[in-house]
């Protein structure tokens, strides 16, 4: 590690505890502790998650850092502070309420800071660097990663917020990637610790959109794969708020659809089926998915029920199939 990249890290480590500190147990950090009271965050998570918040003043953190003896350049470097043209500098996460990112080792290497009134943006994190790689990163994975092994599946989130609220209902075996989409660099770190993942991504547009994107690439490194629904519009952590932990449990991840059922329903949402040709477009995507499937049982599940859905004969399909698989080879 480079002289450079340990003293970031040491910054990170001191502003968590500074920030976490602030939050707790002063004055400085009211605001911040009310948000996330408001939000039904218990101080048992608080601290768990080691919380904090960055008093709205364009000069704590800068005094903080100066009296640990820290360089400017090293830390607007890092994303600690903010530098303007005159060089100026003010701490950038300021009035934000600060989720620590742990690496694998368990060391804090970036923030993630929420502002608590109007401001945009509304979610602030570090800046990319050699120590804090948002592509390569899963938020929580060294808190879960003993869960993740006895449980033997890992539940996938958007960020921080859904984890730490799934945390709270009991499902500790979460993780997140942090409101991107889902790396190859990710999946195959979690293929290493875990085969089942199940997908839990907000119930929108992009939520729907990046489930299909991280669904194809954890198939692709070997996982089984689920992907659980919610009603339209909800995040994991509204749903929690709104139907308690239990339903959570059971009815969005024990109830969470397989690959296959999933991607159909995806495939499904561009097409109407009451169209011949929209029926047969859809029914050739289906098949093209049914061909990347390796077990054999597997595929002649899917097949059968495409072939009942569309009256369609089970030889024709297979032969279909078949084809296509030897075109990949
Ligand atoms: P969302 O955009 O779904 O947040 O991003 P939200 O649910 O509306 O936010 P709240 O509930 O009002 O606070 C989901 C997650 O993606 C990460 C954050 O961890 C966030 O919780 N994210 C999002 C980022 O890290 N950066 C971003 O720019 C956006
Ligand atoms: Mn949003
Ligand atoms: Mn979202
Ligand atoms: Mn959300
Ligand atoms: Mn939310």
């Amino acid at each position: 590690q480079s002289k450079e990249n340990q003293d970031v890290l040491k910054a990170y480590e001191w502003l968590t505890k500074l920030y976490h500190h602030l939050l707790r147990h002063t004055k400085e950090g009211k605001e911040g502790y009310h948000y996330l009271k408001e939000r039904g965050f218990t101080d048992d998570i608080i601290d768990t998650f080691q919380l904090g918040f960055s008093p709205n003043s364009k000069e704590f953190t800068v005094q903080f850092l100066e009296k640990k003896g820290y360089h400017r350049q090293t830390m607007v470097k890092a994303g600690l502070l903010s530098a303007n043209e005159e060089n100026q500098v003010t701490d950038r996460f300021r009035g934000r309420v600060i989720f620590p990112i742990r690496n694998h080792l368990g060391k804090t290497v970036g923030f993630g800071g929420r502002s608590i009134g109007n401001q945009e943006p509304k979610y602030l994190n570090s800046p990319e660097s050699e120590l804090f790689q948002k592509g390569k990163l899963l938020y929580n994975f060294d808190l879960a990663r003993t869960s993740i092994r006895k449980e033997e599946e890992a539940v996938l989130f958007e960020g921080y917020i859904d984890v730490i609220s799934a945390y709270k209902a009991g499902v500790i075996n979460g993780i997140a990637t942090l409101g991107t989409s889902m790396t190859e660099s990710q999946a195959k770190l979690l293929r290493r610790y875990v085969e089942t993942v199940v997908i839990c991504y907000d119930a929108d547009k992009a939520g729907f959109q990046a489930s299909f994107k991280a669904a194809k690439l954890l198939k692709n490194v070997g996982c089984k794969v689920k992907v659980s629904s919610m009603p339209i519009g909800l995040d994991p952590d509204e749903y929690i708020k709104t139907y308690g932990a239990d339903r959570f449990k059971t009815e969005v991840i024990e109830a969470s659809d397989t690959y296959m059922s999933f991607m159909m329903k995806y495939i499904k949402k561009d097409y109407n089926l009451n169209l011949e040709g929209d029926r047969i477009q859809y029914v050739e995507n289906v098949v093209d998915e049914i061909s990347l499937i390796e077990r054999p049982i597997e595929r002649e599940h899917y097949l059968k029920e495409l072939a009942n859905e569309f009256e369609l004969s089970i030889d024709t399909l297979s032969q279909e199939i078949q084809s296509r698989r030897q075109k990949i080879g």
